[in-house]
């Protein structure tokens, strides 16, 4: 098995590859936009485990800071694992992986990441490797009866001028948690040269023409809100009866908590929170100095300050 990069292999050869294990794939001109603008990303994108002329696995790495109970630290991301339905279970995944993980040992990363689903098969692989959850991710319902909105307040759809704004609501809101705290102020800029649609999902909170807050929503998927960010209490509160006012159907749903001050919230808000669900974010130690089994702590998994919003999946 040999280890190449996404510029040493046909571009064809790697989009089939995606579409076959994901039911989807990025072509080679929006690799070429990614790669030209998110700095997560590695400079040669991806690498593949080829064979005899095949394409069998891939595993695109990335690189990110996160914040831990020692401080903020650079660790290494996976995403894009993926191998060919015909060699699943002959080890092509992990050997790639294991390539990956020298790479982030080489740049001095002591931890691995990735997002993942305990629903599919790549979970039992990861588990395997050594990687462990790193927290339970929680989700929250309220069947919806007639609130008051607080006078003054608005919901609108967000646009590119509010993304400095949302940023540092982000940065206030997660000041006191653990994990994906460290977003860089570009990473949406980044995602709409991905997606020219990406910024429809997240709403901006107002009053008196003031920014607020800002949430995600994605009703197609059954999502009311996620990613419920705001200044104040108030403003929180204010956020989500804005959505609930909204809605057609009379459950109102919020996915992906992680931190305990927002369980806090959405309780003291009616919503039941439970879980975990099936997703699930996962580490690996890179360094005997370091025990995988004390990851979950590092990152807040166990005090409840772990927090990973859906603009940080991957
Ligand atoms: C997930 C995926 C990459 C796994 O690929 P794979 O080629 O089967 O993985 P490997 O053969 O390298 O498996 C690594 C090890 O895990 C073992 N394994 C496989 N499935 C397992 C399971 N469900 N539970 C435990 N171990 C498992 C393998 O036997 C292998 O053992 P080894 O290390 O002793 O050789 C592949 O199934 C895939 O492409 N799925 C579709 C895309 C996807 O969902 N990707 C994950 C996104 S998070």
């Amino acid at each position: 098995m040999n280890v190449r990069a996404y510029d040493e292999i046909d571009p064809l050869e790697a989009f089939r590859l995606s579409l076959l294990a994901f039911g989807s794939a990025w072509d080679a001109a929006k690799i070429r936009r990614v790669r030209a603008s998110d700095r997560r990303y590695f400079s040669d994108f991806a690498l593949y485990a080829e064979e005899r002329g095949r394409v069998l696995a891939q595993v695109v790495p990335l690189r990110f800071s996160v914040r831990l109970s020692t401080g903020v630290e650079e660790v290494g991301g996976l995403a894009g694992v993926c191998s060919h339905p015909s060699v699943w279970g002959r080890g092509y995944a992990r050997r790639l992986m294991d390539a990956v993980h020298d790479r982030f040992r080489e740049l001095g990363f002591r931890i691995s990441t990735l997002t993942t689903s305990r629903n599919i098969r790549g979970y039992g692989v990861y588990a395997k490797m050594g990687y462990v959850d790193l927290a339970p991710f929680w989700s929250g319902v309220r069947p919806v009866t007639q609130r008051l909105l607080p006078g003054g307040y608005r919901l609108r759809k967000a646009t590119k001028a509010d993304l400095p704004a949302m940023h540092s609501l982000y940065r206030s809101h997660t000041r006191r948690m653990l994990g994906w705290t460290e977003r860089d102020p570009e990473q949406l800029v980044w995602a709409l040269v991905k997606d020219p649609d990406y910024l429809s999902k997240y709403r901006i909170v107002t009053r008196d023409g003031q920014r607020l807050g800002y949430l995600r929503t994605r009703p197609g998927d059954a999502v009311t809100m996620e990613e419920v960010i705001a200044r104040e209490g108030r403003d929180f509160r204010a956020a989500v009866v804005s959505m609930e006012s909204r809605l057609r159907r009379g459950i109102a749903t919020v996915n992906w908590i992680t931190a305990d001050a927002d369980v806090s919230s959405f309780r003291g808000l009616g919503y039941t929170v439970d879980g975990p669900v099936p997703d699930a974010t996962m580490a690996l130690s890179l360094t005997n100095k370091l025990r995988t089994a004390d990851l979950p702590r590092l990152f807040g998994g166990t005090s409840g300050r772990f927090v990973q919003y859906s603009t940080d999946d991957f």
